[in-house]
Formats: C-alpha cells, structure tokens, sequence
C-alpha cells in the first residue's frame, strides 16, 4: 500500500480529484490517500495557506497529487506552487504533450515531453520596487547548478525512454549570461549521452516551429518562464488545458499536478474536464513502480476519449465530470 498526499486545491481542484480518486478506488490501485489541502479555499476556511500538517505530510509520503490552486494577480500571497516546487528543490516540470486518437485536434504524430526548469529563472521571487523613480526590476536567477541538473535530468530522460532528440529553448542571443548557462549545460549533458541529438533554437522562432510543424520535436528542455509559456501552448497542439499531464519532480520528492490552473470560469459546474489530472495520476503510477494499473486506467480513459458523447465539453461532448469519470469506470 502506497500512502500518497492528496491535495485538492482551488476552483476546479475539487470535482477533478474526486473523479480521479473514484476511477483509482474502481480500479483497486493499492493507494491510500493522506488528504491535505492547500490555498485560497484552505485560507478562507483557517487563515493558513500552506498549513504545516500538509508539509509534515509531503515530507513523510515524499509523493502527491494536487490539484490546482488559485494564486492573485499582481498582489496578495505568493504562488503556493512555485513556493512548494522551490522548498523541496522540486526543479523538473516533466510535461507531455501527445496527439491521442478520439481528441480531435488539427495536428497528428505529436508525441514530445517538455522539461521545464521549476524552481529558478524569472519565478525566483526576487522583485524590487523603486517607488522614487517608478523602477520595477525583476531578477531571473539562473544558477550553473540548476541549468546543469535540469539539462542532465532532460537527456537522462531521453536515455531511459528511448527518445532521440532533445532541443533546448532559450533566447541566449539577447539574455547574455543567464541564458548562456543553459546552453553550456546541455552541451555538457550532451556529451554524456552522444546517442541523443541535440539542438538548441532561440525560443522566438521555437514558438512558431511548434505551431508549424510540432512533429519535429522529441525532449524539450528550457527556463521556467519560456517552459511555462510553451506547455500551455503544447496543451493547445494536443486538445487542450484538459488533456496534459505534469509531474514537479526533485531528488526526494514529486508534486503530480495537471498543467491547467484552477479554472474559475467553470468551477463547480460539473464542466471540467478530469482527463489532465488523471494523466498526472497515471505518471504517478509509473513512479511508484505500478504500471499495470497505470496501463490498465490509461487503457480505460482512452477508449472513453474514443467517444466524444462521453467526453466533457471542452472535447465536444456533453458529460458531465462525475459522469466522464464513470464511463471511465465502466471499462476498467
Ligand atoms: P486555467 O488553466 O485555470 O484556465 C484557462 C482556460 O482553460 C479556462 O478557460 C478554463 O476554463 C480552461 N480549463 C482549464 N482546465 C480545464 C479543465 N480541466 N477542463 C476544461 N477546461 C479547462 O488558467 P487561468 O484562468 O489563467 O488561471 C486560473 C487560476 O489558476 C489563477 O489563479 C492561476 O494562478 C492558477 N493556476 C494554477 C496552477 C497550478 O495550481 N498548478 C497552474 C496555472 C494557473
């Protein structure tokens, strides 16, 4: 039995785990959930955002499923997410993006997983004010050590799942220094694994590479901000913020959390789509060493994905998310 921290977050955080819980309890996956929460709901309720029982938690179980959690815009609380990924040095953000039979998109023969550095870059937090002179500077702190864990952790990833190819993002042309360290470090990780190509572009031209032709990529390793842009525009390639899965993966610890936010356009109107976080679940699984009922949900929920009047409506179906659930239940 495997005790996994389970937090369900803000907005749409809820509906979702609980269908991702009820497909995990149907399917007899030896899971027992710690539930612990987190964010805008957990302060409203008792004034903590991040309270210590969920710390202590993540810290005995060393693996979670969250939902996703609300954070405001240009003020209040800092990202409870970026705080976690940067407590616990959790600094890959392992998210793949697919082209699946049944979710209609324009593209097909989509199969790449983006590596995004988690914890440093332009999410460091490092942000001054200069109220005199009307001055807001903004540091991405980029370390040698960071680029080269992240950079190594892309190809390694490549090596062990038979991937050939992994192409670094970056704008080194323009950010001198900070984005030259990760150019450095996968030239470095690159000659630890001479049997994956490697190739960089300049995240300009990377941006319409990916809507032109998204076929051409394989491993995508890059800095927190420009991964963060392109996993949701990888979403898009693939079926939507609904579909993709991700992973917040340290030396001790992962966070398994859906790429999508909390949604608050459609929170609690049974319209959100399960699928991402239940991906997220399913990449879980592989960590913790249970793949036969990791293939055995995968297999369920593509064969939902199959028929679109079971799918949510952001796939062109009309289920509900108890209901899209169920039918994923029905073919377990
Ligand atoms: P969002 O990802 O929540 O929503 C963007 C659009 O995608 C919305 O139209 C939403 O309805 C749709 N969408 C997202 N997930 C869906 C699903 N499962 N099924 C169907 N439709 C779905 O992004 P937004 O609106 O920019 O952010 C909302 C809040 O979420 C913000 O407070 C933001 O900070 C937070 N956020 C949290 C994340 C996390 O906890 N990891 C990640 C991204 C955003």
């Amino acid at each position: 039995m495997h005790l996994v921290t389970l937090i369900p977050g803000d907005g749409i955080g809820p509906e979702i785990t609980k269908a991702v819980t009820d497909i995990f309890a149907a399917a007899q996956v030896p899971i027992e959930w710690e539930e612990q929460n987190a964010g805008q709901t957990t302060f409203d309720q008792s004034g903590e955002l991040i309270p210590n029982s969920l710390l202590k938690s993540l810290e005995k179980n060393k693996v979670a499923l969250k939902g996703p959690i609300t954070t405001p815009v240009g003020k209040g609380f800092r990202s409870i997410n970026v705080t976690l990924r940067q407590k616990y040095d959790l600094y890959q953000n392992v998210r793949p993006s697919k082209t699946t039979a049944g979710i209609h998109t324009r593209y097909e023969g989509i199969d790449l997983v983006l590596f995004r550095e988690n914890t440093e870059g332009l999410y460091s937090g490092l942000e001054v004010w200069d109220e005199r002179l009307g001055i807001a500077d903004a540091i991405a702190r980029v370390t040698v050590e960071g680029s080269r864990k992240i950079c190594r952790a892309a190809f390694a990833y490549a090596a062990k799942h038979g991937r050939k190819k992994v192409t670094l993002a970056h704008k080194a042309n323009i950010i001198k220094m900070a984005g030259t360290l990760m150019l450095n470090a996968c030239k470095e990780a690159s000659n630890e694994f001479p049997q994956i190509v490697f190739e960089d572009k300049i995240i300009d031209n990377m941006c319409m590479q990916l809507v032109n032709k998204p076929e051409q990529f394989d491993v995508i390793v890059t800095t927190n901000l420009f991964g963060d842009l392109l996993s949701d525009l990888c979403a898009g390639l693939v079926g939507g913020l609904g579909v993709v899965a991700g992973a917040n993966i340290g030396d001790n610890m992962a966070i398994f959390e859906a790429v999508h936010g909390s949604a608050p356009d459609i929170a609690g109107q049974g319209k959100a789509n399960p699928t991402a976080l239940l991906r997220s679940a399913i990449m879980m699984l592989h960590h913790l060493g249970e793949h036969a009922k990791a293939d055995q949900i995968d297999k369920a929920l593509e064969a939902t994905l199959m028929n679109q009047e079971e799918c949510t409506g952001d796939l062109g179906g009309k289920a509900s998310t108890s209901q899209f659930a169920q039918s994923i239940i029905d073919k377990l």
